[in-house]
């Protein structure tokens, strides 16, 4: 696929620093705002932080640290209605010498973006970490409302959103961070989770050499096609195919309780929902009977039955049959009611318009679900996916990369992640791809977390335990611990390796240890 035509100048800047005496310890953070940079490259405030005094969504930090932020102006857009540079913020958070860990940590973004994840970040300060994260090239502002996003239209700053601006933000942060501790980090990390898992996702990709350790959770690096399946399921649930969300609640009841036991533990949820067979028909009302009654949902109607076996399948292209995108899986139906609402007409609608189409007035009604699949391909596609096969520069560099998905992620279809792995597979045939590559799917997991229907399932997931160990002493990762319910219990559940699933041996069920991985 041919790129636009961009010039990324702003990669090929290098900065020169003053040769002074780099202090290891935290008071010298004032130093920053003394360093020379190559033009192009700006620090703008220099602080620190004693412990508790850095707040973000409720994530406290636990140590003293630097807090750096900065500027990058990269490319001039020439193509763009609205031209001149671009404008990327960062900040680099800095734990004194004898909190830090001697890692680098580069955490991603979520959505739109046009924010730092200052939580995020804070929570990989905690750990010891020197954390840089940015806002991934645009301004809030940027990102716009739910009908337009200005950086939409400036190709640039598309580009730099997920293909680029975590190398551009890494380059200069990590350099500071060799500064300050007066040596290079040891490793280099990155974590990042729906957007920030196709950034994830990218950087394999187009920055192979950047990173040892890649979390890409949730990864959205199909994003285009990703758009697609939003479109889909938003119109093929409307008028009287919609389903409210106590039809949704009934469907899902109705599959739990079919499939719950399939693997053994009556908890709630579906372990697996490709080995549930169950066939959405059995819910259709019987000729005659009312859909409701006193008020409980008791069936579905004939057009809710098809409009949830399209979500269920996923959009399909009309010319060849191929399927566009993936469907969403048994058990995540009480989190439809998004892709009834809102992620088509906010995400879908505006990838279309600003990037497909050029056309803010374009009907996305009348979408061709063959020849403009192909016009987006060659489009949008080039822009903002990170689909490649090939990832043999990544692991020829020895750099492990770790996806989890929740096969009850409200937004995105959980197969894609497995799909992209089998076609990695099949292109790297020289290799094992479990040497470099693997994925954990979380049942009742949600998008980047809990899906509030399943709120007895933990949704911290302790991927670094597993990340950092095969990183650097080349432990395969053979589980990952889950903790932390939003029940507030002291669940603890297992993730195993796909293919593999967690069976129950023996002992309590809400502890990992009681099941093992086959
Ligand atoms: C980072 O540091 C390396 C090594 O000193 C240097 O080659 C590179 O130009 C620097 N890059 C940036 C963006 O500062
Ligand atoms: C730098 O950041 C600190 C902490 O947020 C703030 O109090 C201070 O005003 C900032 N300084 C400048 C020059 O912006
Ligand atoms: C952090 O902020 C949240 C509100 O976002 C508040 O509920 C919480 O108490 C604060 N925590 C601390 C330790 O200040
Ligand atoms: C979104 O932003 C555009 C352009 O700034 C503006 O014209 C439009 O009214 C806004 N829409 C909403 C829903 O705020
Ligand atoms: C959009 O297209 C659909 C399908 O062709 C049509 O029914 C609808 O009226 C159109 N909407 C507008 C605003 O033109
Ligand atoms: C890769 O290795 C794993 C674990 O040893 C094994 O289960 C799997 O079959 C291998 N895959 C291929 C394609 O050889
Ligand atoms: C969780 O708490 C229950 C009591 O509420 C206790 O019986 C159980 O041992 C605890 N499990 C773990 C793994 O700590």
């Amino acid at each position: 696929m041919r790129l636009t035509c961009i010039a990324f100048s702003a990669l090929n800047v290098l900065i020169a620093v003053q040769a002074s005496p780099v202090s290891k310890f935290s008071s010298d953070c004032d130093s920053f705002l003394n360093v020379e940079l190559a033009s192009g490259y700006r620090v703008s405030n220099s602080t620190v932080f004693p412990p508790g005094s850095l707040n973000s969504s409720g994530i406290v930090n636990e140590f003293t640290f630097c807090r750096v932020e900065g500027t990058i102006n990269y490319d001039q857009d020439v193509t763009a209605v609205d031209k001149g540079p671009n404008t990327l913020a960062w900040e680099l958070y800095l734990p004194a010498s004898n909190d830090y860990n001697g890692r680098f940590m580069a955490v991603g973004n979520g959505g739109y973006a046009g924010d730092i994840d200052e939580a995020s970040m804070i929570t990989q300060l905690n750990l010891g970490y020197a954390v840089g994260g940015c806002d991934s090239g645009h301004s809030l502002a940027d990102s716009g409302n739910s009908t337009y996003a200005p950086f939409l239209a400036k190709s640039a700053q598309v580009k730099a959103w997920i293909h680029e601006s975590i190398a551009m933000m890494t380059k200069i942060t990590r350099n500071l961070t060799t500064q300050y501790y007066n040596e290079t980090p040891a490793f280099s990390y990155y974590y990042g989770c729906s957007t920030g898992g196709a950034q994830g996702y990218a950087l394999a990709q187009f920055h192979p050499e950047i990173f040892d350790g890649i979390y890409a959770g949730c990864p959205g690096n199909w994003y285009s096609h990703l758009m697609l399946s939003f479109l889909w399921n938003g119109l093929h649930t409307q008028g009287s195919g919609f389903m409210s969300q106590d039809v949704l609640n009934f469907i899902t009841a109705n599959v739990i309780s079919a499939c719950d036991s399939l693997d053994g533990v009556m908890d709630g949820l579906i372990e697996n929902p490709l080995f549930c067979e169950y066939d959405i028909a059995q819910l259709e009302c019987a000729s005659g009977q009312d859909p409701s009654s006193n008020g409980v949902v008791a069936c579905l109607t004939s057009d809710q039955l098809v409009a949830a076996k399209a979500t269920y399948q996923g959009p399909k292209n009309v010319i060849d049959g191929e399927e566009i995108y993936p469907g969403m899986e048994l058990g995540s139906e009480s989190s439809w009611l998004l892709q009834e609402t809102t992620l088509y007409t906010t995400y879908a609608a505006l990838i279309l318009k600003e990037l497909v189409f050029k056309d803010l007035n374009y009907n996305i009604s009348t979408f061709n679900w063959g020849t403009d699949v192909q016009k987006l391909d060659q489009t949008a596609s080039p822009l903002i996916d990170a689909i490649s096969p090939d990832l043999s520069a990544f692991h020829k560099r020895g750099g492990k990369l770790i996806t989890t998905q929740g096969w009850a992620d409200q937004f995105n279809a959980p197969l894609w992640p497995i799909q992209h792995r089998d076609q990695v597979q099949k292109t790297m045939t020289e290799v094992n791809i479990t040497d470099f590559i693997e994925i954990f799917l979380i049942p009742g997991g949600g998008h980047c977390g809990s899906n509030p229907a399943y709120p007895h399932v933990p949704s911290t997931y302790h991927i670094l335990d597993a990340l950092v160990p095969w990183v650097e002493k080349g432990v395969h990762p053979a589980q990952i611990r889950t903790s932390d319910p939003p029940d507030g219990s002291n669940a603890t559940r297992k993730l195993c390796p796909w293919p593999k699933n967690a069976r129950y041996l023996v002992g309590d069920i809400d502890d990992w240890a009681s099941y093992d991985c086959v």
